[in-house]
């Protein structure tokens, strides 16, 4: 697994930006004040640096955003990134400054001077969430990064607030690598074996076999992987750093490593972007790895339904009739409607055993979620309104996009079937909701429960603020957060 750059913070020492070889970056405030470091690089170029910022250009730079004076003379820098900061940013705009600087970089080495800028531990997280390329099945590629520091005012007090936010960063590049990871390579073993190496984190992790789930009762969630010689797993993640006994919060991720639609098969075009359909999975698997790695004292259960979904002899038909653990009957419409059938036995099994305070499901659930909030927004469904506003706040707190759709009886109805208890989809219209209703039939009432529809945020085609294209590693943050807010003690 990819490792995020190792960030380094020192105290501030004016005499090494004459000689660093690699890029230097200085901060420039938004009235284009400048600080100490960065008038020491003014003398050093003879002015440049004040030329530049009075001029159109340092005009026309955004904050967050940089420009860059390249071989700056009388420095040994290959170049100077002028940034553009403002006094009092947010989290979400010291991110971005982050993101800017592991952009310019590339793979040179790279002095920060942050001066007496505060909250340098965001800028360092938005660089190493930036600093992130999935490189691993290219060849002679062996991305070499050069170090980077961050000279500031109080490096030890930076060093320790950086290190939850760096274990975040590392929790992310595992959503991301195992999202980017094509089917060949992530089958249902290799994604159960990189979840049973989180041990070493203290994490307990137990993998359900399909002997297992047999006799749990699992069949809407086995009757997906039967068409695959891939075995289905269930894979269960618990960090227990709360008080003894407490009830956790459930986090439940839908793992489809490859979704062909089944009998019901997609069409050719785009089909091998269903490599991404375990992101939910993804999600789930790397927020653990955060909580672990930062020791968050709360109790948390992570639950994943590890399947493939091919069409065989032994396949799924449209029209099949299939018993739910819970017990419910569906009839198989459509066997491309596959995630909710996974999920509903995983949330089932999560509320049987664990009776978790609440639970949120993430998928790569609807292509219709993508046509009614594009990339910008995962889809929220909840049952619980205060539930449901924490989780908002915290997406929101992160730059990470969440919008809340409707439930409702009369969406509900769509599902019913002639001949079991429940069709698995709804028709064309509202097939997000549908969806959701779906799982809504799988949740205790007393359980506060979200259900996040992930399909247009887990991988992108262009970039994001924080992540290149391809994985984004949506919802880490969030859910971590949302842990902190609300499921920590003290
Ligand atoms: N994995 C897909 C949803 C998806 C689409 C994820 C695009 C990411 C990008 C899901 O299993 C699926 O096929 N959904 C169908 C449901 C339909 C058959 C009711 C869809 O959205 O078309
Ligand atoms: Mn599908
Ligand atoms: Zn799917």
């Amino acid at each position: 697994m990819r490792k995020p750059t190792a960030i380094r913070f020192e105290m501030t020492d004016i005499a090494k930006l004459k000689d660093h070889t690699g890029r230097v970056a200085i901060f420039v405030d938004e009235e284009g004040r400048l600080d100490s470091n960065a008038r020491r690089c003014n003398a050093l170029t003879k002015g440049a640096v004040a030329r530049a910022v009075e001029g159109d250009v340092f005009a026309k730079t955004k904050p967050g955003q940089a420009f860059t004076l390249n071989m700056p003379v009388g420095m040994a820098a290959i170049a100077l990134d002028i940034v553009r900061v403002a006094r009092r940013s947010t989290v979400v705009q010291l991110r971005k400054t982050g993101a800017t600087l592991a952009k310019l970089r590339g793979t040179a080495e790279v002095l920060v001077a942050a001066g007496p800028l505060r909250g340098v531990e965001n800028v360092a997280l938005g660089l190493a969430m930036r600093d992130y390329t999935f490189v691993d099945h290219k060849t002679g590629s062996d991305d070499i990064s050069g170090s980077v520091v961050i000279m500031c005012s109080k490096p030890d007090d930076a060093t320790q607030a950086a290190s939850p936010l760096l274990a975040i960063a590392e929790g992310a590049f595992m959503t991301r690598d195992l999202t980017n990871e094509p089917a060949n390579i992530l089958t249902t073993t290799e994604f159960a074996n990189r979840l049973e190496d989180m041990r070493d984190l203290g994490l307990k992790v137990e993998v359900l076999d399909e002997e297992a789930l047999a006799s749990l009762g699992m069949r809407t969630l086995l009757s997906v992987g039967q068409g695959s010689d891939s075995p289905s797993k269930v894979v269960v993640m618990e960090w227990n750093g709360g008080t003894e006994g407490d009830a956790p919060l459930a986090l439940i991720g839908k793992g489809v490593v490859f979704d062909t639609g089944g009998i019901s098969l997609k069409p050719a075009g785009g089909m091998e972007d269903m490599t991404m359909d375990m992101g939910g999975a993804g999600v789930v698997a790397g927020t653990m790895r955060a909580l672990a790695l930062r020791g968050a004292k709360a109790n948390v259960v992570g639950l994943v339904g590890l399947v493939e979904n091919m069409p065989s002899g032994n396949a799924t038909r449209p029209g099949d009739v299939i018993t739910s653990m819970k017990g419910d009957t569906v009839e198989v419409i459509n066997t491309d409607a596959e995630g909710r059938l996974v999920l509903c036995d995983v949330m089932w099994y999560a509320q049987d055993r664990f009776a978790p305070k609440a639970m949120i499901d993430l998928a790569t659930l609807t292509g219709a979620i993508i046509i009614g909030l594009g990339h910008e927004n995962a889809g929220v469904f909840s049952n619980n309104d205060t539930f449901c506003d924490a989780f908002l706040k915290a997406a929101k707190a992160e730059g990470e996009g969440a919008w809340r759709m409707p439930l409702g009886d009369a969406y509900d109805d769509m599902l019913k079937s002639r001949i079991a208890d429940m069709k698995n989809i709804g028709g064309r219209p509202a097939g997000s909701i549908t969806a959701a209703q779906f799982l809504q039939r799988f949740v205790k009432d007393d359980t506060p429960w979200i259900h996040l529809d992930i399909a247009g945020v887990a991988s992108v085609k262009s970039e994001t603020a924080l992540a290149p294209t391809g994985a984004t590693g949506w919802g880490v943050m969030a859910l971590n957060r949302l842990v902190s807010d609300v499921y920590e003690d003290g």
